[in-house]
């Protein structure tokens, strides 16, 4: 018998729901093939539960999130709910109280994907972002003064610690370690980028560009290190993004520069990521947003989503059936899907997640 795993499953708002039963479906036939098994809990977190109660989580929600071992979220975000609301008191909150600190964005262009960057195909557009998920501008520490005059003054802090930045580049020297090129063997080094703004933001680039150096030469020698500006990335990822393999970075930029990323390998539709606190409980979640306009239409592109429940069972420790759901997304995208795009797919949600499915089962 395999190991049982603790799911908490937040589908939360607009097509949320409708791509995170796509991924169950598809996990649901890692485990009958893998033989390991997830205990799913639905949790109804989203715009509708709080419009009902007014609370964004109820009290208990972190400490019920800290009985799991993953939680899988589909998305957040309800039009007639203020743009903020939702996304602080239930994405961003889960993220800070279970102290995921990093936002893993791997940026894979499968075969057969079309990409808006001429000339570049799955050897070129294949690196990863690893995003700081606890610090920045995202910590909410500000305010406004004067409200409504005109010497109104608005402040919204950039904020790091060093032991913040500390953790999140070990872990990523540890992941350029382990999955860097050489370490796939499709390059000669594993590199370690870090993308930054050292010749504007001198005080918060200075401490990560010192932390990077000290913690790369003493403990991660065998890890190249290189660095952008973060305008700079932008180009060189439309340009040459063959150059990248692992960067990091603070959490706005990365916040930024995945949106851009994720166009470059096919867009939302596919880009999945994941909010992981290596000694915690790690949420995984699609890119893209709750896509109000496409709820309930069957025509959103579950891939992201699938490709989030693939990113959970590779954390969790179940190489073997990761690695089979990426299989058979790539054969999917390669043979089966016309577009990533919702509604061009030439195949419904449901279509698309039991054509997956049943490419998981069967191998
Ligand atoms: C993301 C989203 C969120 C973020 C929003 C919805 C709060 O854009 O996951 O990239 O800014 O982190
Ligand atoms: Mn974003």
């Amino acid at each position: 018998m395999g190991k049982t795993y603790k799911i908490a499953v937040i589908g939360g708002d607009g097509t949320g729901p409708e791509v995170t039963r796509e991924a169950l479906k598809v996990l649901k036939a890692a485990e009958n093939r893998f033989g390991f098994k997830l205990a799913l809990t639905d949790y109804d977190y989203g715009g509708e539960r709080y419009m009902k109660t007014g609370k964004a989580l109820p009290d208990d929600a972190v400490t019920e999130m800290k009985k799991h071992d993953a939680i899988l979220l589909g998305a957040i975000g309800h039009p007639e709910v203020k743009p903020g609301i939702l996304e602080k008191g239930i994405l961003l909150e889960l993220r800070f109280k279970l102290d995921q600190y990093v936002n893993l964005r791997p940026v894979r262009l499968y075969p057969g994907v079309e990409t808006p960057i001429l000339g570049k195909g799955p050897k070129e557009i294949d690196y990863v972002v690893v995003r700081e998920n606890s610090g920045d501008v995202y910590t909410g520490t500000g305010g406004i003064m004067m409200k409504g005059t005109p010497h109104e003054v608005a402040i919204q802090n950039m904020i790091y610690s060093r032991a913040q930045v500390d953790r999140c580049l070990r872990w990523s020297f540890r992941y350029a370690q382990k999955y860097g090129k050489k370490a796939r063997g499709v390059g000669p080094d594993n590199t370690l980028a870090l993308v930054g703004k050292t010749n504007v933001l001198t005080y918060v680039f200075d401490l990560w560009e010192r932390a990077f150096h000290e913690i790369g030469e003493k403990e991660f020698p065998d890890v190249k290190r290189d660095y952008y500006h973060v305008d700079a990335t932008c180009m060189w990822m439309v340009k040459s993004p063959e150059w990248f393999d692992v960067l990091v970075t603070a959490n706005l930029f990365g916040d930024i520069i995945t949106d851009l990323a994720a166009i470059t390998q096919g867009g939302l539709g596919i880009a999945a990521g994941g909010n992981i606190n290596p000694e915690g409980v790690s949420m995984f979640e699609p890119m893209g947003g709750s896509a109000p306009k496409y709820t309930g239409k069957n025509v959103i592109n579950p891939l992201a989503a699938i490709c989030s429940g693939m990113m959970m069972i590779e954390h969790l420790g179940e190489q073997k059936a990761a690695d089979a759901i990426n299989a058979a997304v790539a054969w999917a995208c390669a043979n089966k899907i016309k577009s990533l795009a919702a509604g061009k797919m030439g195949l419904s949600t449901v279509e698309v997640g039991d054509l997956v499915a049943e490419k998981v089962a069967k191998g």
